[in-house]
């Protein structure tokens, strides 16, 4: 039997502080309480994860179908992929513990190589995750110049821009998708120093920015462009008269896609999305890449990748040039038949690409819970996108499809999404609201 501590003691229980003499983490609850109440109840979020077989994953008793994953061309389970892993670990280990400006395993040297090979940029390097690029890359980019920052920016350059300044650098925010607003802001600049911040494929509403008006903007007016594109590489690339599916060819990311040159971007890439590994690179000259090796505290002090981490990206590489346009293709029909559902029931998304990244918003934000959980009981696993991480006006669930999902798990998420038009939870077009009124 469990006693406590106090049982038959004179002792007072150890009892947590009282929040109340903790007030910065009240001021933070209260912040993101919607959140946080969402997270302790919610099964849709921060779940436990027991089991997973394809792209079915069951939490407790339940298996459902995951459209949460960002695991783009299904790496994670490929056989050719996992069987590759023991060869490495024997002749590596588990994990490389110098920092990588001690030393590193010549796979590093390999993977830039092949990436640099595949990106067609003049030089890359690779550093754990995208977070610690931002965090180190942008303030030494940045200097003591301006940053003129896309104002809908995934958080991590946000935070990236936040170290910048306070180093020094200004940060000035230009209207989301709107390279006029650039060039307005950047023709009324005098700062010499001039570092453009902005997402590739946004991983809210699945779009891909106009890169070819952004890059001519920049260019201009002789600022660097530096764009991340985690959930872009891997999944858009070249285009070719030959090409599989509108994504185009080869997964070669956004500046291929828009048959953009890397003069003036930098561009920062990860493989923890589409190709389920976790390393992240920067695609930049040779002279800013030697820079980095001496001035970037993540090349200098922190970590490395776990040595599986660099065989799934190496062994990826080799799927993506045998199979990847393939698997792209498949994701591409995937992602068509959710988005013609969706244009079929005149529901609402962001979404003009095609691409997997397909957010629904609520009609009213105060349904996400209910929503989340008519969902979970239909056996259909998404992310809930609820205030503060979008503003209440965007609050609904992200979809994500995979090269590894069913067509059965995409019967079964269209049949969802069915039921919650016709209880009208999802927001509809604005031409179908028209037509209804
Ligand atoms: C646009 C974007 N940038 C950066 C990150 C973070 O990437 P990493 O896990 O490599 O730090 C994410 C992850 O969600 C992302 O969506």
């Amino acid at each position: 039997m469990r006693t406590t501590e106090t049982e038959g003691s004179a002792r007072p229980r150890a009892t947590a502080p009282a929040l109340s003499r903790r007030p910065w983490l009240e001021h933070w609850l209260s912040t993101v309480s919607d959140l946080s109440e969402l997270k302790a109840s919610h099964p849709m979020m921060d779940a436990v994860i027991d089991e997973v077989d394809g792209r079915m994953i069951r939490i407790g008793d339940r298996w459902l179908a995951d459209f949460a994953s960002c695991n783009y061309l299904g790496f994670d389970l490929d056989r050719e992929i996992l069987e590759s892993i023991p060869a490495f670990l024997e002749d590596w280990g588990t994990h490389p513990s110098w920092s990588r400006l001690l030393g590193s395993p010549v796979l590093y040297e390999e993977i830039e190589d092949r990436l640099t090979g595949l990106l067609g940029s003049e030089d890359s390097l690779v550093l754990p995750t995208i977070t610690h690029i931002h965090m180190s890359v942008i303030p030494l980019l940045a200097a003591s110049g301006t940053i003129f920052l896309d104002s809908r920016a995934h958080k991590t350059i946000y935070d990236g821009c936040q170290i910048a300044k306070a180093r020094g650098a200004a940060v000035r925010r230009f209207r989301f998708e709107d390279p006029d607003h650039l060039d307005q802001l950047l023709s009324q600049e005098r700062d010499p120093t001039r570092l453009v911040c902005m997402d590739g494929v946004n991983s809210m509403t699945g779009n891909a920015p106009d890169l070819v008006a952004f890059a001519e903007v920049a260019r201009r007016h002789g600022a660097l462009l530096y764009v991340d594109d985690a959930h872009g590489f891997g999944v858009i690339g070249e285009r070719s008269p030959g090409e599989s599916c509108p994504y185009g060819a080869r997964g070669n990311g956004i500046v291929r896609h828009a048959g953009e040159s890397y003069e003036n971007i930098v561009l920062v890439g990860g493989f923890s999305k589409a190709y389920s590994s976790l390393l992240a690179f920067i695609a930049c000259p040779s002279d800013v890449k030697d820079l980095l090796k001496v001035a970037a505290p993540p090349y200098l002090y922190s970590g490395p990748s776990p040595v599986a981490s660099l065989a799934t990206v190496l062994s990826g590489f080799g799927v993506n040039e045998k199979r990847g346009d393939a698997l792209r293709s498949n994701l591409w029909r995937l992602s068509d038949r959710v988005l013609t559902a969706l244009r079929r029931l005149g529901v609402e998304t962001p979404n003009r690409s095609g691409l997997p990244i397909i957010e629904v918003p609520l009609r009213d934000h105060g349904r996400i819970d209910a929503v989340g959980r008519f969902l979970f009981d239909r056996g259909v696993y998404v992310t809930l996108a609820a205030y503060p991480l979008v503003p209440k006006d965007e609050v609904g669930f992200r979809i994500q499809l995979t090269a590894l999902n069913t067509d059965d798990e995409v019967d079964t998420l269209i049949a969802a999404l069915e039921e919650l038009t016709a209880g009208e939870e999802l927001r509809l077009r604005e031409q179908e609201l028209e037509e209804a009124a």
